[in-house]
């Protein structure tokens, strides 16, 4: 039996792809300020790069910039891949796919939460306090607690993705291909289209 390829609007794939790459830039820049001021719970012999938290600070800013486009993209025009009325209820039928596809959504769910909560807390940071010791302050427990957040929650939308439509559903995210009746310059109506 041949199953149809799954395939992902081309305005998704745009935003989805550079809302995740600069999530992984900042997980990974992140992860660096903390290796190099902090190290409480635990750190890698990473090399020092002394404006490792101006990098990190571009790539926070340009994704705070960035990061709602794809959250009202998705709350807009992907809400059908997001949690929905039922899906508490069919997430106790175990076993069931739909019980999969409800996780998958609430996973979905649960990573535009994460953004915001990277944004906010990115936001409320002082790019001087890690260099003067300063490990105390709320704000830095909360983005810290962000970091760990968005790395589960990554970790767990990778699994629900591939558990849903597994390699085909994951490559589909990431292909270049363009179908004609998805052009960019159809993005616009698409958009009024809620398509
Ligand atoms: C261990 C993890 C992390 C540490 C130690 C850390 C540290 C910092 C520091 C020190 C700043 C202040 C930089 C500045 O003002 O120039 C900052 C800002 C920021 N970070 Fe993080 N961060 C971490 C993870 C993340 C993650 C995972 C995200 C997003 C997915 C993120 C998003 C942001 C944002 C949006 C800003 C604000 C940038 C600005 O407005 O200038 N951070 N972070
Ligand atoms: C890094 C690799 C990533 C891969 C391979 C991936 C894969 C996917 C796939 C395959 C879907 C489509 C699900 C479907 O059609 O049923 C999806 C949707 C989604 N992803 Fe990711 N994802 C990644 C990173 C991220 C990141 C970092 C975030 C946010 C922080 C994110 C948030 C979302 C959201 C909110 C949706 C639902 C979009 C909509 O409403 O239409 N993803 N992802």
């Amino acid at each position: 039996m041949s199953r149809t390829k799954p395939y992902q609007p081309s305005l998704l794939r745009f935003l989805h792809g550079v809302n995740a790459l600069l999530v992984i830039a900042a997980l990974i820049s992140g992860y660096w300020v903390y290796d190099t001021f902090d190290g409480r719970f635990g750190k890698v012999p990473l090399p020092r790069i002394n404006p490792i938290i101006d990098y990190h600070g571009t790539i926070g800013l340009t994704f705070f910039l960035f990061a709602p486009l794809f959250v009202i993209y998705s709350l807009w025009c992907g809400r059908k891949k997001l949690v929905q009325k039922d899906s508490i209820a069919q997430l106790s039928n175990i076993g069931k796919p739909i019980s999969w596809i409800s996780l998958q959504r609430l996973t979905n769910t649960v990573m535009l939460l994460a953004i915001v909560f990277a944004a906010i807390s990115g936001k409320l940071m002082d790019e001087t306090w890690l260099p003067t010791g300063e490990l105390h302050h709320l704000a830095y427990s909360l983005h810290l607690t962000a970091w760990a957040t968005m790395l589960v929650c990554l970790a767990l939308h990778l699994l629900m993705s591939a558990k849903v439509g597994g390699v085909p559903l994951l490559l589909s995210m990431s292909s270049f291909k363009v179908r004609s009746d998805d052009h960019p310059k159809l993005w616009i109506q698409q958009l009024r289209n809620r398509v």
